[in-house]
């Protein structure tokens, strides 16, 4: 039977997440529960640097999509080294809120963080990322209410934090061709079938004509809604990091339409994942005049770290300081929304 993506991806999804039997490290690997962490250290240093800027209190951080909560673990316990390095206490004024729809997600990651715990506050938070509203403008116009915002009425953000959460939430498949924009319908064996495309906006349709043709091109909606609400949570000066695997650049498009279409969908032990349009990201954001920037991840992790690094797959995805010159793409990418109001 053929559906859109989003569909196949709700369902399936939401089916794998949220099931007590689900492992997820057995089924694929990530940047943020590799042994050596390189990403995830980096992106606490990045935090810890801007805390010990900007005095406060209470630091409030959420992550969104937490697996098994190493990508916290990891950056916690990171911030406790650089404390007792510099003789800081930013840890201690560290409220974290680790929020997912999978309730075995929530509860494993809140028992792999129960050490760190003692040394400040970690709280679980049950939301559907693929339920938020977009902009407070789509908000009001909508008037439902909405459970998944329900808990943040009270709360601005210094930091959000996703990995490879975007990537999950359901997106539809468009491709044109001569004949104009069509919508890809797929079947459980992802084999598409084109109908003519009937919602793509101005903005939508503006990009996807601007992208090679005959290529099966994600616009990941709900994502979009999801990080246009989320980076609303921010504070003044508050920053939200995303880290996805995805295409941004001219590059990225460099192999055959044939080849782009058999991989753009992925299946990991019956979960979809689908490449983040980091392009179609940037360019909404930017329509909206709002600061978004978009980076390749390891050109971040290499910024921070101030070393050359290269991929390495022995423990898991990670990075390692690199003997060769030979430059590597991982096509992960690193988009950073900063609130400067
Ligand atoms: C690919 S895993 C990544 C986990 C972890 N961030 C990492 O990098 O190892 C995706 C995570 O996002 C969560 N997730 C997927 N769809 C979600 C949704 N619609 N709302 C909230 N969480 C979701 C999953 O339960 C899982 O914890």
């Amino acid at each position: 039977m053929f559906k859109p993506l989003s569909k196949w991806m709700q369902e399936k999804n939401s089916a794998y997440y949220k099931s007590p039997n689900t492992l997820i490290y057995d089924d694929f690997a990530t940047y943020a529960q590799s042994e050596k962490g390189m990403l995830t250290s980096a992106n606490a240093r990045d935090f810890y640097s801007y805390a010990k800027k900007i005095e406060k209190k209470q630091y409030n951080i959420l992550e969104v999509g937490v697996g098994n909560g190493a990508f916290c673990a990891g950056f916690l316990e990171e911030i406790a080294r650089l404390d007792e390095k510099n003789n800081t206490s930013i840890l201690s004024k560290i409220n974290y809120v680790l929020a997912d729809f999978s309730k075995p997600a929530l509860e494993r990651a809140k028992k792999f963080n129960i050490k760190l715990s003692i040394f400040c506050e970690i709280k679980t938070m049950l939301l559907d990322a693929s339920k938020m509203p977009g902009t407070p403008e789509k908000q009001g116009a909508k008037k439902e209410k909405n459970k998944n915002t329900a808990n943040f009425k009270d709360i601005k953000f210094d930091f959000i934090r996703c990995n490879e959460l975007f990537s999950d939430l359901p997106a539809n498949l468009y491709l044109q061709n001569e004949d104009g924009i069509f919508h890809a319908l797929i079947d459980e064996k992802m084999q598409p079938s084109l109908e003519i495309a009937q919602n793509p906006d101005e903005l939508e349709r503006k990009l996807l004509l601007s992208l090679p043709k005959n290529m099966l091109i994600p616009i990941n909606r709900a994502a979009a809604d999801s990080i246009l609400y989320f980076s609303s949570l921010l504070g003044d000066g508050g920053r939200m990091d995303i880290f996805d695997y995805g295409f941004y650049k001219k590059e990225d498009f460099g192999i055959p339409a044939q080849m782009w279409n058999f991989s753009i969908v992925r299946d990991f032990g019956g979960q979809w994942t689908v490449d983040l349009n980091f392009l179609y990201l940037a360019t909404l954001f930017s329509s909206l005049g709002k600061s978004a920037h978009v980076e390749a991840q390891k050109e971040y992790v290499q910024k921070i770290m101030q070393k050359k690094l290269s991929l390495s797959e022995e423990n898991g995805l990670d990075y390692s300081q690199s003997k060769d010159n030979f430059e590597e793409d991982d096509s992960f990418y690193h988009m950073r929304i900063q609130n400067s109001e």
